[in-house]
């Protein structure tokens, strides 16, 4: 009998076995699934950033590590800014230092060949606005509201299956041991399968074999180019979620279609180009974890080869399950890896209550559509992966390190300041950890942020840090506890301006407290404040039955959240709520509010006013608290009021710095 040391194996049998894909033995179910968040170079080209970022992700245990889309045929296919290019002449030294960071961290490596079809030419979602010059080319000719798409050549056609074969070999040449043919997400096979978008009346139109073809010659060109037993993996949709689109039934038939002509099957869906429907394809907090996954099952039943499923999966019991029942052999993780790239490491090791869930809040694609880099609200360190590597010089000597207030940013700053060999002292002013966390978790939609408070205290208790709760500290407690060095992490206060008339009356109550003691609302709530707070805040009072109006002086709702985010929540927030734009609060009355819009007042009736007008920083407490001590840092709220993001990522340089 030889070792047995992952305890994890155990718990999670199923999930933590080998399984074969082609020429290669998986050591456990887990791929982290393709992802292209930018960090490529001007030429298309991999940049040492992008590899150290997929070096974590293998270094965290997952089987085999995806590089996402790759683009086969740049001057028709590249649809965003940032876009390896498989074409692009000089790319191979990075393609090949990529597959051996992957490989030196024990995973395999496997590369996404995608082409963007008529996206590639008009502005799609995060892309490149500047189209300037470049030819959309689709299935067929269309007029669409952001340009002119015009039916793809059939020459044109075979020039990018050929081209799907130089890609294949030239990433196999440099070391990557499996290729995954993009037919998913709305991208060109996705178009060309649609019989929304495909109305050609060729053999590469009309029935599903005519829309098949194309993608099918692909995956020959990439077989040749390849051989036998390198492993194809390829991504289909198993509803691409459209109108009229390829539905379920069709895509089982195109499943059965490259049965024989791929390795592995994962099974995506829905599509990247449509606000609401990126947030089915890559799903928000309003479905349920693994929501997608029906669809792998649907699929397995039809096909001999391996099938994979993906769609906000973070939880190895769950992930066990899946696999278990057999409804998929293999999980794909996107952004669970992003937030917490160990988790197949927790899983092996049986620590599934340390994985930091990810927030599914899309700054991560938020942040690559604005500085072409990733990051993640709950991982300080995704996107500076190289810095992590050869970075951060040990501290000269362990310091005494007060950090005022265990909100996010605060815990976070104790954990890492205590992991470097620091004495920590943490003071929260009330009874509990977690700050703010705890009403922006409150709403039924926000398990992950409470997960994520829970994650924080227990690493928290591990650190080792001196955690002291009920406790204000003053500059005289400071002179009392002499730190060497400071962290003042106090949060900010919610705004209630005073010059609104009526503010003050018993039937205005502050978000936070809302909130936090829903019995406070009475039947009908009129919202002051169309912000995240407010929006969200809509969405869970209408859950709870009240009939909600949001006032915003603004002419949008939720026009501060990240574009991918808002995709999900406006919907949700139109559902719940009568939104009320470009209008202004007037005057608070004893049974509602005035308001003014267009030159023109009128009474909204409301039992309550929920104030959600947003925060402020408390920068007298700060100067005062930070005048006691030269070393000190100010992070999160209370430097300059933000998100969870600035709070963690705040924390963990503060921390780094001591
Ligand atoms: C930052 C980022 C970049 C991504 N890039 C790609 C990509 O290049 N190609 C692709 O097919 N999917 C891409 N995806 C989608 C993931 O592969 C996955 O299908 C999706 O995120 C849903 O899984 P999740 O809920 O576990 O995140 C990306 C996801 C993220 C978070």
């Amino acid at each position: 009998m030889g070792a047995r040391t992952y305890q994890g194996k155990e718990r999670y049998p199923h999930l933590l076995s080998p399984i074969r894909i082609g020429n290669l033995r998986l050591k456990n179910r887990i791929i982290a699934a393709p992802s292209s968040p930018g960090m490529i170079d001007t030429n298309g080209h991999m940049t040492h950033a992008m590899q150290a970022y997929l070096e974590t992700k293998a270094k965290g245990g997952a089987a085999v590590v995806t590089y996402g889309e790759s683009i086969v045929h740049s001057t028709t296919g590249k649809q965003h800014n940032m876009q390896m290019q498989l074409d692009s002449y000089g790319n191979r030294q990075g393609l090949k230092e990529c597959a051996e960071a992957i490989h030196r961290a024990g995973a395999y490596a496997n590369i996404q060949l995608s082409h963007g079809g008529k996206y590639a030419g008009l502005a799609s979602v995060g892309g490149d606005e500047d189209k300037e010059g470049r030819i959309a080319y689709g299935p067929s000719h269309e007029i669409t509201p952001v340009g002119e798409v015009q039916e793809m050549p059939r020459e044109l056609i075979y020039e990018i299956i050929e081209s799907y074969g130089k890609g294949a070999a030239l990433v196999k040449d440099c070391g990557f041991d499996m290729v995954q043919v993009h037919a998913a997400h709305g991208w060109l096979f996705s178009q060309f399968l649609s019989p929304v978008m495909n109305k050609r009346t060729d053999e590469f139109g009309g029935s599903l074999e005519n829309r098949a073809r194309f993608l099918l010659l692909a995956l020959d060109a990439v077989r040749k180019a390849v051989g036998p037993r390198f492993p194809i993996e390829i991504r289909l949709s198993g509803d691409d979620m459209m109108k009229n689109g390829l539905g379920e039934k069709d895509c089982i038939e195109v499943a059965k279609m490259v049965d024989d002509k791929v390795d592995l099957i994962n099974v995506s869906c829905g599509n990247h180009e449509d606000p609401e429907m990126f947030c089915r394809t890559h799903p928000s907090a309003f479905w349920p974890r693994g929501v997608n996954v029906y669809l792998a099952a649907g699929i397995k039943k039809h096909v001999k080869t391996p099938v994979a499923c993906v769609g906000s999966l973070n939880d190895p019991a769950q992930m066990e399950h899946i696999i278990a029942s057999g409804q998929a052999d293999i999980v794909e993780l996107g952004r669970a890896l992003v937030a917490d790239p160990e988790i197949p490491n927790k899983a092996m090791h049986d620590q599934a209550d340390d994985i930091t869930p990810c927030l599914r809040c899309y700054e991560c694609f938020g942040e690559i559509v604005k500085s072409e880099m990733i990051k993640c609200t709950v991982n300080p360190i995704i996107g500076h992966e190289l810095e992590e590597k050869y970075g951060h010089k040990a501290p000269e000597r362990s310091k005494k390190v007060l950090i005022v207030g265990g909100g996010p940013g605060g815990m976070e700053a104790a954990i890492v300041a205590s992991s470097r060999g620091h004495e920590v002292t943490l003071c929260e002013k009330s009874s509990v950890l977690g700050g703010n966390l705890h009403p922006a978790g409150a709403a039924y939609f926000k398990e992950d942020i409470v997960k994520l408070t829970g994650v924080l205290e227990r690493r928290l208790k591990r650190s080792g840090a001196k955690v002291m709760l009920n406790t204000e500290v003053t500059p005289d407690l400071i002179r009392e506890l002499n730190p060497d060095a400071l962290i003042v992490a106090i949060g900010s206060r919610e705004w209630k301006p005073g010059f609104i008339p009526g503010i003050d009356r018993p039937n205005v109550v502050m978000a936070i407290d809302a909130e936090m003691h829903p019995e406070k609302l009475g039947r009908k709530v009129v919202i002051m404040g169309g912000g995240l707070v407010g929006g969200e805040a809509a969405i869970s009072f209408r859950h709870e039955g009240h009939d909600v109006t949001i006032v915003e002086m603004k002419d949008k709702i939720a026009g501060e959240v990240n574009s991918f985010y808002r995709g999900g929540l406006m919907p949700q927030i139109e559902k719940a709520a009568t939104c009320c734009v470009n209008t202004t609060v007037k005057e608070i009355l004893p049974d509602g509010v005035r308001v003014s819009r267009d030159g023109e007042e009128f009474v909204i009736q409301a039992d309550t006013v929920v104030c959600a007008l947003g925060f402020r920083t408390d920068d007298q407490t700060v100067d005062a608290l930070t005048a006691e001590v030269d070393e000190n840092y100010i992070i999160g709220d209370c430097r300059n009021v933000g998100i969870i993001y600035h709070a963690m990522s705040q924390a963990y340089d503060a921390a780094m710095m001591l």
